[in-house]
């Protein structure tokens, strides 16, 4: 197993040649740049000065972070002091050790360390190992350090009130020569290294300064979405993790000969893992390509849905299911497993591959644009979000007359382009015959989302506004209308056939705070829509409602299961209704289904201009064979 020819870069300093000849015979394509200098430290006054300070008997604990500094200070202190005086004084404090290499560096001094950290030897051992054994409080304790000061560790052994001091006993500087450094940086960029081998800490602030000078650190890191990045050992793999950078690969053990063997094991593989998720990630946001079909307004207009809106006979009755792109269906959880809701509503292409999918899949008569009824309330400034298990939150809901006032009023045609992008690419992508619904929610229901903060069951403080301000809620139900009626207005012209506009709670009000409340809003919603676009006016629980939602407006009224349809259609008169089985006797069988079907299809009887639907959205827990199954009863049912 070797490298097989990839590039292989490395930020090695001292043992550059080593490094080099290490890649080289794994078969790798080397690109070695030296990253860092070591500065003399004969004249470091820290490391001096804490000479002083043990000989003087002012330390209670002494951290040896590194092999290497351990000797290097002893060998700095020797320049100014007393070595014996020194290592005598250093015997009557508590030596701690970071791991094996300041052991050893201890020993070959006669010096033994009391605490050693356990594996992997990072700072968080050497602060648990101390905390557990010693009393840090008020101790005065110094820390060797290697290179990049321990900034954990340091803050850690304070906030157990210790007193501390560092030890810096290296430090390292940039090259004099930046240029092979520089090239690598670039060499990284362009994406032409396959791996990049970490050998020390220091490394990587120093590559990442220079990208910086260059203006590469954005790209760089970019970069490495797609760039093996291998670390020699666990205090490596923490300090590249600390400033945001992935680790694919850390060495069994931290030699360099054998952390190069084991990066050519593996290397071939990682990139090609790599290269793949990187990838996968690209094409997380790709949407289904649909060609174009031709806009065709005469087969439209002759469809059994648009016909059954304009109340005239048809042979079969239309129908399609309220939320019929949701959770419930394979499909719909696919697209949902690459994207968050919200990028999903928000990418045109996607939103247009679900709701064509879904409309496909059902063999429905209508499709619904996806979207959803809150969106609109998110360029007005109150924070929406839906939150994995909880639906929809509202972060600062409307409480107040300030509240109201300070909604920001951006024309949704602008503010909601995605929805329109949405609107022409599910038009031109579904069959000539199917009409594309696209929809909003009315002011009521949009009201209690946005004063409640999110869903509700009592809509207690939409209530205390609508009873205890009667001018505030008036005033923030004129702003909801007016850009409802915008937003609508806009769909229309974008591409739909129809709107159904959802006042999903409305139910919760009493037909007298119906008519004071909400009717106003309502009537000069629907007589601001744009003439021959039909509209379907939707609540729930609106049984005591039915007549006055009919005298506000809309072409078809939508009727929840509440309520028998030969009733409903027996008060409404002639006009077009939306309905109505429960939704929740898709969770039963196909039999069962057809059979609930048959009986709401029976009630209506002869009667043109019936929709058939759910009387509110399928839930996520229906098995999707049985929304087949209504779909395919509805369509096998004539009507006499
Ligand atoms: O095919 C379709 O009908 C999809 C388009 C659509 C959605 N929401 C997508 C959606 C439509 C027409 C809506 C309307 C909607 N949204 C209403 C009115 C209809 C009704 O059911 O009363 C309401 C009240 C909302 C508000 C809303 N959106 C809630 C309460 C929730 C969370 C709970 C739930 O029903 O899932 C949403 C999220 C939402 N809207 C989802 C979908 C597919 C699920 C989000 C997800 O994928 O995690």
């Amino acid at each position: 197993m070797s490298f097989s020819g990839l590039r292989v870069v490395s930020f090695e300093s001292r043992r550059a040649f080593e490094m080099e000849s290490l890649i080289v015979r794994h078969d790798g394509t080397p690109m070695v740049a030296p990253s860092m200098r070591e500065i003399p430290f004969e004249v470091n006054q820290e490391a001096v000065e804490f000479g002083k300070q043990i000989i003087g008997g002012k330390a209670d604990i002494v951290i040896l972070m590194t092999g290497v500094g351990t000797k290097f200070l002893v060998q700095v202190v020797e320049t100014a002091l007393n070595k014996k005086d020194f290592i005598e004084a250093l015997s009557r404090v508590t030596l701690v050790a970071r791991g094996p290499k300041p052991v050893s560096a201890l020993k070959e001094l006669g010096l033994k360390a009391e605490i050693v950290a356990g594996e992997p030897n990072t700072w968080h051992e050497v602060l648990s190992a101390m905390s557990q054994k010693l009393d840090l409080k008020d101790k005065k304790i110094f820390v060797q350090e290697y290179g990049i000061p321990s900034r954990g560790l340091i803050e850690g052994l304070k906030k157990a009130g210790a007193r501390v001091s560092r030890v810096p006993v290296y430090r390292w500087a940039l090259p004099l020569d930046l240029n092979p450094l520089r090239k690598a940086v670039q060499t990284v960029c362009d994406g032409k290294a396959d791996i990049l081998l970490f050998t020390n800490a220091t490394q990587i602030h120093h590559v990442l300064q220079v990208a910086a000078e260059d203006g590469l650190e954005a790209s760089f890191r970019e970069a490495l979405e797609k760039t093996v990045v291998a670390s020699i050992g666990p205090v490596m793999t923490e300090n590249l993790k600390e400033i945001g950078l992935p680790v694919d690969l850390e060495a069994e053990k931290s030699v360099m000969g054998l952390f190069v063997k084991e990066a050519a094991e593996k290397a071939p593989d990682l990139v090609k893992q790599k290269r793949k998720a990187a990838e996968h990630k690209f094409e997380k946001a790709e949407a289904k390509v649909y060609p174009v079909k031709p806009f065709d307004p005469e087969k439209l207009k002759d469809s059994p849905f648009l016909k059954a809106c304009r109340n005239e006979k048809v042979s079969h009755p239309p129908v399609w299911i309220l939320r019929q792109a949701g959770r419930y269906m394979k499909e719909y959880r696919d697209v949902r497993s690459r994207v968050s809701f919200l990028e999903l509503c928000k990418n045109s292409d996607l939103a247009c591959e679900v709701a064509v999918t879904a409309q496909e899949k059902l063999g429905v008569d209508a499709a619904i644009l996806f979207s959803d009824i809150l969106l609109i309330l998110e360029p007005m400034g109150v924070g929406l979000e839906y939150v994995k298990g909880d639906g929809p939150v509202i972060h600062r809901p409307i409480r107040t007359k300030e509240d109201i006032d300070s909604i920001l009023e951006e024309d949704p045609k602008e503010s909601l382009a995605f929805v329109m992008e949405a609107v022409k690419k599910t038009r031109s992508a579904l069959k000539p015959n199917i009409p594309l619904i696209g929809f909003a929610g009315a002011p009521f229901t949009l009201a209690s989302y946005a004063i409640e903060g999110g869903g509700s069951e009592n809509y207690l403080k939409t209530k205390q506004l609508m009873y205890h301000e009667p001018e505030a809620w008036h005033l923030l139900m004129t702003k909801f209308t007016d850009a409802t009626v915008k937003y609508l207005n806009a769909q229309a012209d974008a591409g739909v056939q129809a709107l159904q506009i959802f006042d999903s709670w409305v139910g919760a009000l009493s037909p007298m705070d119906y008519q004071e409340y909400v009717f106003p809003h309502m009537k000069k919603l629907f007589s601001s829509l744009n003439k021959g676009v039909p509209s379907i006016h939707f609540g729930t629980g609106t049984g005591g409602l039915l007549e006055l939602m009919k005298e506000a407006g809309g072409s078809v009224i939508g009727l929840d299961w509440r309520v028998e349809i030969s009733e409903a259609r027996n008060r409404l008169g002639k006009i077009p209704v939306q309905g109505n089985l429960d939704p929740l006797v898709l969770l039963s069988n196909p039999k069962t289904v057809k059979d609930k079907a048959l009986k709401i299809l029976d009630q209506n009887g002869s009667r043109a201009g019936h929709i058939f639907n759910l009387g509110h959205g399928v839930v996520p827990q229906t098995p999707v064979e049985n929304v087949i199954a209504l779909v395919n009863a509805v369509h096998e049912y004539t009507i006499k």
